[in-house]
């Protein structure tokens, strides 16, 4: 008879996606623990602790709970979902851009520079416009699209001043004119499993601010670059934001390594948490397969 498995889901706040996902867990008749990361601490003198669980999967909303959870579990030999890894590669869009020019994955053009000036000979070569955005971040928050060199100097001074640390890492991206939308596809280990359009009349179209989910036919092109682009990273579960460029045609925009999917599941029809949790199932019993 097999083992009886203990997986551990780590989070920091029950949004659906989680209660999809302990459903999923509870119809599968799962033994696991709910690990409320506002409330845990970690002994770190003690992994035994963590050495109950046969996987871990990790749902935190802040990316530096969420990554430094992980490297705890990871160094305790922990199997998670995701790992530490490839947490820090697509948490990071400036680490995710690194890694996909390496492995010569289609992407926008990006720049990175360390100060204002800097930043502003690199937005000049570009051309406008450009978009600014912070190397962590999510839900289309504090994006910028800048229009033309009085914007860049006024976007600049400010975040030099105004921002943290961090927005004085100036990740400066071409701007594609697509088509109204991009495109979020989702990979569980080696598939494809749904995606999805986001419209929006914003050039920002994340559901978060109003984009609008649609489903999207999962094109050759497109399961073959995300199944790539998922590979590059590390693999494990991903959403992989794909964008139409007018003329290089489909390429990533970001990879994302704690997804929500409150839009794609009902409109893709397909049992995402389900899929996930039989995902973490494999990973308890075999291990992280290596990329
Ligand atoms: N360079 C760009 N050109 C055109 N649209 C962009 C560009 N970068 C981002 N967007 C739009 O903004 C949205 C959010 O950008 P993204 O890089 O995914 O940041 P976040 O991590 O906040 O979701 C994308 O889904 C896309 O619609
Ligand atoms: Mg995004």
């Amino acid at each position: 008879m097999n083992k009886r498995l203990k997986i551990g889901v780590l989070y920091s706040h029950v949004r659906i996606e989680e209660k999809w996902i302990f459903g999923a867990m509870d119809k599968r008749g799962i033994e696991y623990d709910r690990l409320d990361n506002r409330t845990i601490h970690f002994d770190l003198n003690n992994p035994s602790q963590w050495q109950q669980y046969d996987a871990i999967i990790e749902r935190s909303i802040g990316y530096n709970n969420g990554l430094y959870a992980l490297r705890i579990l990871n160094t305790f030999d922990v199997p998670t979902v995701n790992t530490a890894r490839v947490a820090e590669i697509c948490g990071d869009k400036l680490i995710t851009s690194a890694i996909l020019s390496r492995s010569g994955i289609p992407q926008p053009h990006n720049l990175t520079a360390f100060t204002p000036e800097a930043a502003l000979e690199a937005i000049e070569t570009l051309g406008y416009p450009v978009v600014l955005k912070p190397v962590v971040g999510s839900w289309g928050r504090l994006l910028a699209k800048i229009n033309d060199r009085d914007a860049a100097e006024a976007i600049l001074e400010h975040k030099a001043t105004l921002g943290s640390v961090q927005h004085s890492i100036f990740y400066i991206q071409e701007y594609i004119e697509k088509p109204g939308r991009d495109i979020r596809a989702v990979v569980i280990g080696d598939r494809l499993i749904a995606a999805m359009y986001r419209k929006s009349e914003h050039w920002i179209t994340n559901t978060a601010r109003g984009g609008q989910g649609e489903l999207c036919p999962v094109t050759p092109e497109i399961e073959e670059l995300a199944l790539r682009a998922a590979k590059a990273v590390g693999g494990g579960v991903l959403a992989v934001d794909l964008v139409e460029h007018p003329e290089r045609g489909m390429i990533v925009n970001e990879i994302n390594h704690t997804m929500e999917f409150h839009g794609l599941q009902p409109v893709s029809g397909v049992d995402i948490a389900g899929e996930i949790v039989e995902y973490v199932i494999s990973i308890a019993r075999n291990g992280i397969p290596s990329s």
